[in-house]
């Protein structure tokens, strides 16, 4: 099956061409530098430029892929979760497509689409994971465990309560007028060597798998208040190291308890956080420890991309599943 797949929950607008787990071609428009002067997305300058980038998009994935609509088995768009004036567009879009050259139509979770872009083949032929496997999913917008027994069959077993692990990564980096988005700043800082300040890691004993990351974002802030003046470059540097410790060791904690807990053999990153140099090495340490094997998809997979969303639907489509032109996009929608 080859099918076109787009995805606008958020602030990227993409389209990807997939073919079986194979990328055909995988596009994305940022709007980093829209946002990041307000220190954050905007929504309604998200749905804007959605607007603007959705069909360039798609011609660029098409063309790039070498397929035409008529060679397309499929159409799949994102339909939850995530802005609702973002999704609008891309789900449209699909749906115009889908009606107008009467193709097969679904629309697709996104966060199914995040814990599934680990079985796309890579070119460079690095192995994919086999179900089952035990997730960690930590993006701008939800950071949870996730037993994925198989594409259709995912169990959470547990979310954070409060912020998401991103979502901590931008408002500790706003916090410390590092930019936006905070992550990848926060990534380079921290992995110089040097001093680290300690920083509590929530729920750290808790036998469960749920998360708290609002605690660490106020402790930050209030060592930086407690400092005699502005951070120094060298105290920024300890601080960024201590905080991306403190969120990376209890990801880890917490998902590789889960993988011995229920004796899953592989553990998956997943998200725009499992971009993290730190986290993934951490990551990889532990599983080592634990008998326990790690798939860490590119960086380009983590975050917020087309073809996650092209290959989820793909397996939907090739299952029979259909959706109707009367979905709507669904801002909260667990898996
Ligand atoms: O998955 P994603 O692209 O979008 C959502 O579905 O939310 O995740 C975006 C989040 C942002 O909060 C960003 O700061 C974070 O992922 N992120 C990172 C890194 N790259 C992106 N966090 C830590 N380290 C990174 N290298
Ligand atoms: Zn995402």
């Amino acid at each position: 099956m080859i099918v076109l797949g787009i995805e606008s929950s958020c602030d990227e607008t993409a389209a990807a061409v997939v073919e079986g787990n194979c990328v055909r071609s995988d596009i994305i428009a940022s709007q980093i530098d829209v946002h990041k002067v307000y220190g954050g997305v905007v929504p309604e300058l998200a749905s804007r430029n959605h607007i603007v980038n959705v069909a360039p998009v798609i011609e660029t994935a098409l063309s790039e892929a070498g397929v035409t609509l008529n060679e397309l088995d499929g159409i799949v768009a994102t339909s939850g979760p995530g802005l609702l004036g973002s999704l609008v567009i891309g789900l449209q879009a699909a749906k115009t497509i889908a009606w107008s050259t009467g193709l097969s139509f679904v629309g697709v979770n996104h966060l199914r689409g995040h814990l599934l872009a680990a079985r796309i083949q890579d070119e460079d032929g690095t192995p994919v994971p086999e179900f089952p496997y035990m997730a960690l999913l930590a993006s701008g917008g939800h950071t949870g465990v996730y037993h994925v027994r198989n594409w259709n069959d995912i169990q959470c077993l547990g979310e954070t309560r409060d912020d998401a692990a991103g979502e901590a990564f931008d408002k500790v980096a706003k916090l410390l007028g590092l930019g936006y988005p905070g992550g990848p700043v926060i990534d380079r800082m921290a992995g110089t060597p040097g001093e680290e300040v300690l920083f509590p890691q929530a729920l750290r004993q808790k036998k469960s798998f749920e998360f708290s990351f609002s605690g660490v974002k106020t402790a930050v802030a209030q060592h930086v208040g407690h400092l005699d003046g502005p951070p120094t470059d060298e105290q920024m540097h300890a601080i960024v190291r201590g905080f991306q410790k403190a969120v990376v060791e209890i990801l880890v904690r917490k998902v590789v308890l889960a993988a011995r807990q229920k004796q899953v053999p592989r553990v998956v990153l997943a998200g725009g956080v499992a971009a993290n140099s730190g986290l993934r090495q951490h990551a990889q340490m532990v599983c080592e420890e634990n008998d326990l094997t790690l798939f860490a998809p590119p960086r380009k997979r983590c975050t917020d991309n087309a073809s996650m969303i092209a290959y989820a639907g793909l397996l939907a489509l090739e299952a029979g599943e259909r959706s109707g032109f009367d979905i709507s996009p669904k801002a909260n929608w667990p898996l």
